[in-house]
Parts: C-alpha cells; structure tokens; sequence
C-alpha cells in the first residue's frame, strides 16, 4: 500500500463548488467503506455511479462490497493500529462507516484532520453501543423510549428485571441483528438470557470480572414497528436539511428482520409525530447521510427504539419502493451533493413494495437455485449478495416486489424468496 496525494476536498465551501474527480487517477473523489456487507455494496455501487473511487474493508475476503470496490482491504476493524494503517494508505476523503464495531476513537482523530467521517465521528461512537444513543435519545433529548436499565452483574439484572416487570428484553450493549438478545418471560429465563448476553454478543466476556454490559428493556407491546429512513444532507442554501423517505414497516424474528414494506400505512398525525422524532435524533448526531431511525408504534404514540447512521436492512425494500433507493441518497449525501425526498414509484396495481430476507444455515458456499422460479413471479426482482461462504445462520439474499397493496407486495416477495433454494456446497 503506497501512500496517495490528497487533491482538494470534493465538497463545495462557500462559494467553491463541488468538485468529483476521476477514479484511478489523481483527481479521484476517495470514499472509504468500513464494512463491506451487502448494504455496503449496494452503497458502493450508487459512488461509483456519481464518479466515486470506491474502497471497500472488512475483516473477511471477497466480502459483497469488495466485489464492486476500486480496491479492498482485510482489516479487523476494531484494531486500531490496522485502522489507521490502511486509512493511511489510502488518504480518503470520505469515509463511510456500514457496521458498528469499529475503533472509533480512529475515526475521531481522522475526522481532526480534515476527512469526512459519515455521518461524524461522534455520531458513530455514540451509536455503536446502545448506551451511548439511548442515554441520548430519552435523558438528553427527553424522547419516549421503553423503560430500560444498565446492569453489569447477574444480580442487578435479577433486580432490574424485578423493577421494569416481565416480560422484559435483555441485549448486550455492544451487538447488532439480534445476537446475544432474548426475550425473558419468567423469572427462570434470567440466568440463560444473563449467559447468552456474555457470548452472543460483539464483545464477549472474558472472565467473571469482564462482564458485557447490558441492556434490560421493557418489552413494548408495538402495533407496529417501523424504520423511519432519514436523509441529512447539504441543503441548497448550504446549510443542513433533513428529507424523509415513505416510512418502512417490517417484522422481526430472533431480533432479526425478515420482512419488511414500504410504505407502511400510518395515520398522517402519528407519522408526522414519528418524523419529529427522527427530525430531532438525526439533528442530535449531525453530519451528512441517511439514517435508520426505528420507532414503535404504541397507538397515537411513537417510542425511539434505536437508529443506525448509515442505510437499514429494512431499507432494501427501498430498491424497488421509492425512485431513488436509500443506497443513492446515501451516496448523494455523503459526496455534499443534495437530496430531495424521493418519490414512491410505482404505477396502477404496484403502490406497495415488499422485502423478503432469504436465510441459509450451515456451512459451505452458496449456490442458489430456482432463481428463475422467483423471477417469474409477478414484478419478483432478486439481490443475490455474493457472500463468499456461510457458517452458522446467515441472510444471504433478498427478494424484492411490488403490488396493488402492502399486503400483494408481501405475498410476491415471499412467493419469490420460497422459490429461491440455497445450497452450501
Ligand atoms: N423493548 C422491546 N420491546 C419489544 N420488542 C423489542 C424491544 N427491543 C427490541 N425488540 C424487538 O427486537 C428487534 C431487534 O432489537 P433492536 O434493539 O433493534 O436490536 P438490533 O440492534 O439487533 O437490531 C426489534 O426490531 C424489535 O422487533
Ligand atoms: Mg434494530
């Protein structure tokens, strides 16, 4: 890895404008990826559309979005050291966190020295750990939540759970896509959802006096579940605006998404609430880019569940819901380029759109069959993500479809992921 020259920032300051050079050259625009997984790639592809020189990291090879990248690089992200190291090699512009477990005081000190962190470094530090965001969201900014605490033994959590009531929900801090989460509805469940929090998460223990924290909430009855996908971005009067996307719904299994749809029926007031929830959790965080904002709906009220600075799974039913995909105004936002609040697409009979997350559990290579079955259903589109192998339970791809309502989208997109057969060769 050879050191690059820095050419001039590619966002317009004053009355500069903004400038997007030549990948491979000189001139290039450099953008960053921290995780390469399929939302990444999809990211990856929108850069290189708007001229981007695009470099993709992650702690495996041929992960989805190396696949695409300019270059790639096997790093584990949360050792500093190799952070900085590639981050030097490479000089970005950008850089453009896609997961959460990265060592964030390297993005800070880059950040220092001129580099665009997406959306900021502060913002990806206090939302890699759910501490950090949710002491934000309800003792900061006052915003309803479910009632929580933090415990780091058994026995506090034995007296959390006492105080908050059953059922309850038990996460580690520091995780993502359900692991290490359990559900506890007698007493019985507390010493398994204690253990499975200490392994399941991001950051195991390593002993009885390194315990993981974690996070006990009480479980909230939703009506619904929603990702409010949030754009910020350099406004036309340069200043900071806010943009929203049609509101997603979708359903979790074991913490995971497994279905999601767009748009998700909401009376006008409660998503008009739900969007000054997002409007003020975004603001709070800052930078430029969209945002994941996942909100429960308990009848007329909204409660901030959690929000991720960069594009949501459940936001890849934004490929086929709306003109311009989360991916796209990612990519706009991140370059200083501005966003307007997309479009539904969609003619007569394809109002809804509709996601379904194809799993594959096992080890081995994924070979996908039945592809042309999922293709003939109506309006069916697929993402296969490329995943170099599976081990253990993973999502590998996702269906994609459109219909006269949420539910017609729905049952294509399931038809189209029930098509679809995965080997682990
Ligand atoms: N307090 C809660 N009450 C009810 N359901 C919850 C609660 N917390 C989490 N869930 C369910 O679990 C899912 C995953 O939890 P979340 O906090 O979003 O973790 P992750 O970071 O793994 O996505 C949520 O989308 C929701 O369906
Ligand atoms: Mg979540």
């Amino acid at each position: 890895m050879s050191a690059r020259p820095t050419p001039p920032a590619p966002f317009s300051t004053g009355s500069t404008p903004a400038a997007i050079g030549t990948p491979l050259s000189e001139h290039a625009t450099r953008v960053l990826l921290l995780g390469a997984g399929e939302l990444g790639k999809e990211v990856a592809i929108e850069l290189q559309r708007l001229g981007a020189e695009v470099i993709a990291v992650d702690r495996y090879a041929n992960a989805p979005a190396m696949q695409v990248a300019h270059r790639a690089h096997v790093v584990d992200m949360l050792d500093g050291d190799a952070l900085r190291a590639v981050l030097d090699a490479e000089r970005p512009h950008v850089v453009v966190p896609e997961i959460e477990a990265i060592a964030t005081h390297v993005l800070a000190d880059v950040e220092a020295t001129g580099v665009r962190v997406v959306p900021t470094a502060r913002a990806t530090r206090l939302t890699m750990d759910r501490e950090g965001i949710r002491r934000l969201a309800a003792e900061e900014l006052g915003l309803a939540t479910s009632p929580y605490r933090f415990v780091d033994t058994l026995d506090d959590l034995r007296a959390a759970v006492d105080a908050l009531g059953l059922p309850c929900v038990v996460k580690p801090v520091m995780s993502s896509s359900g692991k290490g989460q359990s559900v506890l509805r007698t007493p019985d469940d507390v010493a398994a959802a204690w253990a499975y929090a200490q392994t399941g998460g991001r950051a195991a223990a390593h002993g009885p006096d390194d315990a993981v924290r974690v996070i006990v909430e009480g479980f909230v009855e939703f009506d619904d579940e929603i990702t409010l996908l949030t754009v910020r971005h350099r406004g036309a009067d340069g200043r900071d605006a806010t943009v929203f996307c049609p509101p997603v719904g979708h359903v979790q299994a074991d913490g995971d998404y497994r279905e999601s749809w767009q748009p998700a029926p909401m009376r006008p007031d409660v998503l008009a609430r739900a969007q000054e929830v997002a409007a003020r959790v975004t603001e709070a965080l800052g930078g430029w880019g969209l945002f994941g904002v996942e909100l429960f709906v308990v009848g007329d009220d909204v409660l901030f569940s959690e929000v991720s600075p960069r594009p949501h799974d459940t936001g890849l039913v934004t490929l086929v819901g709306q003109d311009v995909s989360e991916f796209a105004l990612h990519a706009r936002a991140v370059l200083g380029l501005p966003v307007a609040a997309p479009s539904p697409v969609g003619g007569p009979g394809q109002e809804a759109a509709a996601s379904c997350a194809v799993l594959a559990e096992g080890s081995g290579v994924p070979v996908f069959l039945g592809v042309d079955q999922a293709l003939a259903v109506p309006t069916a589109q697929v993402r296969l993500f490329g995943k170099p192998r599976v081990d253990g339970r993973r999502r590998v791809a996702v269906t994609l479809a459109r219909g006269a309502d949420v539910a017609q989208a729905r049952e294509r997109a399931r038809a189209a992921a029930a098509a679809l057969r995965t080997d682990l060769a």
